[in-house]
């Protein structure tokens, strides 16, 4: 670093308030789980009880910059285990957060430094990898961005992140997370679906520009959204930068994944912006902008791409590994039998052992994975969805492309949504070490059976 008089001036005073003893573990920041209350129901309704990282829903919003070093300390403030997962991120292997694979879950009273770098810039998220249906449920999730050293300028950057919550008539959350109709259909359906901005936004004005980073966190539903008095393109999906931005009049969010979007106001004066949830028997707004003035005479002009990560794409899928994958069970799906923890059981004991779904015959986490790939190899996994319902598949450690119908591949993503009875194929190139967790993160099927394995050898 080259020393000017105000780099040292910088420095002299950052000295002055720096306490002279650091113990290990002071400068980290904590991210705590445990109980706490939220205001979550406008109007008249009580305060409901939640579990929080640091007492929030969503827990802090973690920003950084691409290439920083993220260093956190989780303690473990609840009654029961936890840890946590930083989803869609290429993090090392120990520090992915999956208990009993990466990690010992962390005991009530206990604590672990999760501490990686992230390469890819973009919206990510955290979550709780343990009792995953409830504790996610509850409350232990927050936004994780990560910022484009040239970023998009925009007038506001906000990020949204919808739940879909299913509480009682006091505001409390249902606390029966291992339903058998849930689990074997569509997954635990709230009724009350709640957006949480970040930084909240009352006011916008015609020609402004937004960039809106939605994340869906909901346990089991799957998000469709629609924006009005506004128009632009969505830029990202699952946190990567798509080379060519599509139109964002509708999006689609199944559980897990997120959208950039770079959007316009384009409502007029007194009309309301609007981002709203497009329902089968009703629409709902999830927020509301009044819009109040112009901020220029003439529109924005193009969105462009956003700048592309330094992650390593599909070039050539010529004689790479394939692994079909066969996903069977749930209601209507007339399965016999299934191999649960290396035994070969009925249907019936499967369900009284909670399983429901099976991937390859087999329900829960198998002992072997999937499949073994070796660095710089190509795996190819062609996904059969042979069900009643829809899955959103999450790889953790790398991101993946759908192979097209046209032999094209499609955009980066780290959760496919596959619906029912529908065939789609995913391949990538290892690059990432380590045991990775393949699993539907519609949270109830994953706990009912969806969970398999990749193994990516050095
Ligand atoms: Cu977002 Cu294995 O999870
Ligand atoms: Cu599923």
């Amino acid at each position: 670093m080259k020393l000017t008089r105000r780099s040292l001036l910088a420095s002299a005073s950052a000295l002055a308030v720096m306490p002279k003893i650091s113990f290990a573990n002071e400068d980290v920041e904590v991210l705590e789980a445990r109980p706490s209350a939220v205001s979550l129901v406008p109007g008249d309704y009580p305060e409901t009880q939640v579990w929080g990282y640091n007492g929030g829903v969503p827990g802090p919003e973690i920003r950084v910059a691409q290439g920083a070093r993220i260093r956190r300390r989780l303690v473990n403030a609840l009654e029961e285990p936890t840890t946590i997962h930083w989803h869609g991120i290429r993090i090392e292997n120990a520090m992915d957060g999956v208990p009993g694979v990466t990690q010992d879950a962390v005991q009530p009273g206990g604590e672990f430094l999760y501490d990686f770098e992230v390469p890819d810039a973009g919206t990510y998220w955290y979550h709780s990898h343990y009792n995953t249906t409830e504790q996610i449920s509850r409350g232990l999730y927050g936004a994780l961005i990560v910022e484009e050293a040239n970023a998009p300028e925009v007038d506001h950057d906000i990020t949204v992140v919808v739940d879909d919550w299913r509480l009682g008539e006091d505001a409390q959350i249902d606390p029966d997370f291992s339903q058998i109709h849930d689990w074997s259909h569509a997954g635990r359906l709230g009724n009350f679906l709640k957006a949480s901005l970040n930084p909240a936004l009352s006011e916008v004005k015609q020609n402004q520009r937004l960039r809106l980073r939605f994340i869906c966190v909901a346990t089991d539903r799957v998000m469709r959204l629609a924006m009005v008095g506004m128009e632009g393109m969505v830029v990202a999906l699952d946190g990567m930068p798509l080379d060519e931005p599509t139109p964002a009049e509708m999006l689609t969010l199944g559980p897990a994944q997120r959208a950039d979007v770079i959007v316009d106001i384009t409502g007029a004066t007194g009309e309301p912006a609007m981002i709203g949830f497009i329902g089968r028997e009703q629409n709902i707004a999830l927020a509301s902008f009044d819009i109040s003035g112009q901020a220029s005479l003439m529109p924005r002009g193009e969105i462009l791409p956003l700048p592309a990560n330094p992650i390593q794409r599909l070039t050539n899928i010529e004689g790479a590994q394939s692994m079909p994958l066969n996903m069977e069970g749930g209601a209507m799906g007339g399965l016999e039998t299934g191999i649960y923890k290396g035994k070969s059981m009925s249907a019936e004991e499967l369900i009284q052992n909670g399983q429901i779904w099976t991937l390859n015959g087999v329900a829960g986490l198998p002992d072997e994975a999937l499949a073994e790939v070796a660095l710089g190899e190509t795996l190819r996994i062609p996904i059969i969805n042979d069900t009643a319902f829809a899955h959103a598949m999450h790889l953790h450690g790398a991101h993946f492309q759908e192979i097209m119908a046209d032999g094209s591949f499609g955009p980066l993503l780290d959760t496919i949504l596959i619906e029912r009875q529908e065939t789609r194929e995913i391949a990538f190139t290892a690059s990432n070490p380590g045991d990775w967790v393949f699993h539907c993160h519609m949270l109830s099927h994953q706990a009912a059976g969806m969970i398999t394995w990749v193994r990516v050898t050095t």
